[in-house]
């Protein structure tokens, strides 16, 4: 089985979803959650973006003893020693550094050479590697770089001391088959790609970012970029929790793993939605409200004879507390009327009789009754005609 280490990026580039800004004491209270969820590295924010940045990266990386916490930094020495200022008394410091490699990018953007953009590259790595153990480089826009000058820069900035290399595909363009393509050709043409670990980070403008990412471990990335409940730039980035309980699932198939205590992921979900103000749309896989309810009548009906017929992930793996009241055939009518009320139901009393009996029919086939039986059991009698 196949360690994928995840590099969670929800402070830094899930920070950069419009509309978002953490305070310092924020940025901390999710950085405690990410590692109690297990993940192996942090990028905990950009230091020379901000004052307030820098401060909240220099306090993640006092207080995170137990991971890599680490900082996005542009290719210049101001960037580097912002960097470095921020990380060094983390327990395990790392730099990220980044440069444009697409011709788009290099023409428009940096207006420099393809040229210019490897020496810059290199030195920026030679100028980190006298301060930081470990350094990450991305190619920015990878995925719209001609592959012969992804392959020739990698090589280079490899020699110069990066060992994590990230392609990331900043604009959500590429597809599965494109991108693990990308990295099978980097693993044939770049002769030191050995003495370095590939990372994926995707972004999900074409709603592809979970998939990619997926394509890039069966290609060899011992690394994916991602974010808890995929918040990020524009559309966002790759999902966590998707990739997460994906390779759990389907262990069979993708024959990888993380380090991700998946029952810490309602609870991170929660926390992220909360203090970014996000909200998690209800449909969104793994955390969303009805990720877990059943609604039509066949497949309520499925899952009351079995619940394996219609649910490949059970609530419980990913800490969904189902149930603070229990509700079951015991259950009187004063206890169903208050978990409605719970659940944000305000019913008429012969609505709540009507419902009554309906459940009382139902638990004599089931034993328990989850909060999403009951909300999926309300939708159907209310609203399904
Ligand atoms: O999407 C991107 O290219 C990035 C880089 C800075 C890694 O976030
Ligand atoms: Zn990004």
């Amino acid at each position: 089985m196949q360690r994928v280490n995840i590099f969670d990026t929800t402070l830094r580039d899930g920070e950069q979803s419009a509309g978002v800004s953490l305070n310092p004491y924020e940025k901390l209270e999710i950085a405690k959650q990410l590692e109690k969820l297990g993940v192996d590295i942090m990028e905990a924010g950009f230091p020379a973006s901000s004052k307030g940045d820098f401060h909240a990266v220099k306090e993640i990386a006092g207080q995170i003893r137990s991971l890599s916490v680490t900082g996005l930094a542009r290719s210049v020495q101001g960037d580097i020693d912002a960097a470095w200022e921020a990380l060094k008394e983390g327990a395990y410091p790392r730099i990220h550094l980044f440069l444009a490699t697409s011709d788009i990018h290099m023409q428009y953007k940096l207006k420099m050479t393809p040229q210019q953009v490897i020496e810059t590259a290199v030195a920026s790595v030679h100028y980190a590697s006298q301060l930081f153990p470990v350094i990450q480089w991305s190619a920015e826009d990878a995925c719209r770089t001609k592959l012969p000058f992804l392959a020739e820069i990698v090589e280079r900035v490899i020699s110069a001391g990066a060992t994590v290399i990230n392609i990331p595909d900043t604009v959500g363009y590429i597809s599965p088959a494109e991108y693990g393509k990308i990295f099978s050709y980097l693993k044939e043409n770049v002769p030191n790609i050995h003495k370095a670990v590939l990372s994926a980070h995707c972004h999900d403008d074409l709603g592809m970012a979970t998939s990619n990412s997926l394509a890039a471990i069966q290609h060899g990335a011992g690394q994916v970029e991602c974010t808890v409940n995929g918040i990020g730039e524009r559309a966002g980035n790759a999902s966590l929790e998707e990739i997460a309980v994906s390779l759990h699932i389907r262990k069979d198939y993708y024959r990888a793993e993380t380090a991700i205590k998946l029952e810490e992921i309602k609870k991170s979900s929660d926390l992220v939605g909360k203090l970014t103000g996000m909200v998690v749309p209800p449909n969104k896989a793994v955390v969303g409200r009805n990720a877990f309810a059943h609604e039509s009548g066949i497949h309520q009906d499925g899952v009351l004879k079995e619940k394996t017929t219609y649910e490949i992930i059970t609530p419980q793996l990913v800490g969904v507390n189902e149930n603070s009241l229990v509700l079951g055939k015991h259950s009187g009518r004063h206890a169903f009327g208050k978990k409605l009320m719970e659940l944000g139901f305000d019913l008429q009393k012969e609505e709540l009789n009507q419902l009554f009996s309906i459940f009382k029919k139902l638990s004599e086939k089931k034993k328990e009754f989850s909060d999403e039986d009951i909300t999926a059991l309300v939708f159907d009698e209310k609203f399904s005609n």
